[in-house]
């Protein structure tokens, strides 16, 4: 199965339902900036209802587990939200143009989030709260991290 974003990113949904998007982007820099934004926005709120449900009694397994599959799928491939000239010279933005001229540290920023974000989903699966909570505090550091160094504080 494949799409377009409205973005007009290619997008094919594997059968692990991971989406591999081609840099194909035919939108604006503005519109990259928007689509991004409204990406990262929902990373956020999926990444603290993984941390809501986690707390809750009894818990609700099966929405923390599509909540961490979401938050796994989003740190994969994290590039594709950044291609070259969607920086603060296309218009606001939190996004530092340190992702641009130090590629390989924003590489291996989000290779710590990529590589982070299995644990959580493999704990919601075994539905190993301690085990969620453990993951979702490593995973925050990768978010941390990356925000440090890569996003501009909120004004
Ligand atoms: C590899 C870098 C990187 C990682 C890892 C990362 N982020 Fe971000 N995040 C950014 C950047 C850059 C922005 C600013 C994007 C913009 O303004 O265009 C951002 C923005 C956000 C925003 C605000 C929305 C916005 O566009 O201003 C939220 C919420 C957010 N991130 C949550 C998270 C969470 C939760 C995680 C971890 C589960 C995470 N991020 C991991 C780089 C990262």
């Amino acid at each position: 199965m494949s799409y377009t974003l409205r973005s007009g990113v290619m997008c094919a949904i594997s059968a692990a339902a991971l989406s591999i998007c081609a840099a194909a982007w035919a939108a604006t820099p503005a519109e990259t900036q928007k689509v991004r934004h409204e990406h990262y926005e929902k990373l956020g709120e999926n990444f603290k209802a993984v941390r809501d449900l986690s707390k809750a009694s009894p818990t609700d397994f099966a929405k923390l587990e599509k909540a961490a599959a979401d938050v796994r799928e989003a740190s994969v491939n994290q590039a594709q939200w950044f291609p070259k000239g969607s920086g603060p010279e296309a218009g606001k933005t939190r996004a530092l143009p340190e992702i641009w001229t130090k590629p390989a540290d924003f590489a291996a920023a989000a290779k710590m989030f990529e590589e982070r974000a299995p644990a959580l989903l493999a704990a919601a699966k075994a539905k190993d709260l301690d085990a969620v909570n453990k993951a979702f505090r490593e995973v925050g550091g990768a978010c941390k991290n990356c925000h440090d160094t890569f996003r501009a504080p909120e004004e």
